[in-house]
C-alpha cells in the first residue's frame, strides 16, 4: 500500500512540474508572437499553432495533477477542494485552486468557435490574466512542493522565471514603442497646421 502511495505522490509531483514548465512555454510563445519577435526562419503561425497547443497542453496536465492529488489518499483532498480554495486545506493549494481556474477561462474562451463570439478586447483582457495566473501558480510550487526546497527546483523556478521575462520585456517594449508612434501620428497634423 505505501508503495502504491508513493507512486501517487510521484505522478502527483511530476504532473506539477510538467503543467508549469506548459504554462511557462505558453507564457513565451505567447508574447514571442505576439510582439511579432518570431525571427524569420519560422512562420509566426507556427509560434501562434504551437502556443496554443501549448496552452491546451497545460491545462490537461493540471487536470491529470489535479486528480492524482486527489487520488493520493496522503494528500487528504477532498473532491471540492480541487475547485474551491479554503482556509481547511490552506493557500498553498489554494493558488494552485486559482491558477487552475484561470487557465480553464482562458482556454475555453480561445476555442475558436467560442472566441468569434467574444469582443477581441474582452477576450484579450481575460487571456492577460494569465500572466498573473503563472506567478500564482509558482507561488503553488514553492510552498506546496515536496522539493521545494531542493536547490534543483529553486534553480528550475528561477530559470522558468528568468525564461519568461525575456519575451514579456519585449512585447512591453513594443506595445511602448507603438503607443509613442499613435500618439506622434495623431499630433502631426496640428504640428503641419502650425508651421502652415
Ligand atoms: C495556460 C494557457 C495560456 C497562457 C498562459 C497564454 C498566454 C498568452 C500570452 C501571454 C499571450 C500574449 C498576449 C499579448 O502579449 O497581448 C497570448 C496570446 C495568444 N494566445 Fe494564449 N495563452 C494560453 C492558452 C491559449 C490557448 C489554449 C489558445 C487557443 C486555443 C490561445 C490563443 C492565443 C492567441 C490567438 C494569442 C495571440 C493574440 C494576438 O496577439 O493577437 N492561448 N497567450
Ligand atoms: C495550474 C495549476 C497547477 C500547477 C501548474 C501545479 C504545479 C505543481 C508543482 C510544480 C508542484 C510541486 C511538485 C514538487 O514537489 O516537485 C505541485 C505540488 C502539488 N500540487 Fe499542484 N499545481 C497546480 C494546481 C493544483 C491544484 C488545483 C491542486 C489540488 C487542489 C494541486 C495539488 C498539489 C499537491 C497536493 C501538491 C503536493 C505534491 C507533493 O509534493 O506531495 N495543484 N503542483
Amino acid at each position: 500500500m505505501r508503495a502504491m502511495s508513493e507512486w501517487m505522490w510521484y505522478l502527483t509531483r511530476s504532473t506539477g512540474i510538467v503543467a508549469a514548465v506548459l504554462a511557462v512555454a505558453s507564457l513565451v510563445w505567447g508574447f514571442t508572437f505576439s510582439a511579432r519577435n518570431t525571427g524569420r526562419r519560422l512562420k509566426a503561425n507556427w509560434w501562434l499553432a504551437l502556443h496554443n497547443w501549448l496552452g491546451g497542453l497545460t491545462l490537461g496536465f493540471t487536470g491529470a495533477h489535479m486528480l492524482l492529488a486527489f487520488l493520493d489518499t496522503q494528500a487528504g483532498l477532498r473532491f471540492i477542494d480541487l475547485f474551491v480554495p479554503s482556509g481547511q486545506v490552506g493557500w498553498a493549494i489554494g493558488w494552485g485552486v486559482v491558477a487552475f481556474w484561470v487557465f480553464a477561462v482562458v482556454t475555453l474562451t480561445s476555442i475558436a468557435r467560442v472566441r468569434r463570439r467574444l469582443p477581441r478586447k474582452a477576450w484579450h483582457l481575460v487571456h492577460l490574466v494569465s500572466v498573473p495566473a503563472v506567478l500564482v501558480m509558482a507561488i503553488h510550487a514553492y510552498q506546496i512542493g515536496s522539493d521545494a526546497l531542493a536547490r534543483w527546483f529553486l534553480w528550475g523556478l528561477a530559470g522558468l522565471a528568468g525564461l519568461a521575462i525575456y519575451p514579456l520585456s519585449v512585447r512591453l517594449l513594443g506595445v511602448a514603442a507603438s503607443r509613442r508612434a499613435a500618439a506622434s501620428s495623431t499630433r502631426l497634423p496640428a504640428r503641419q497646421r502650425a508651421a502652415a
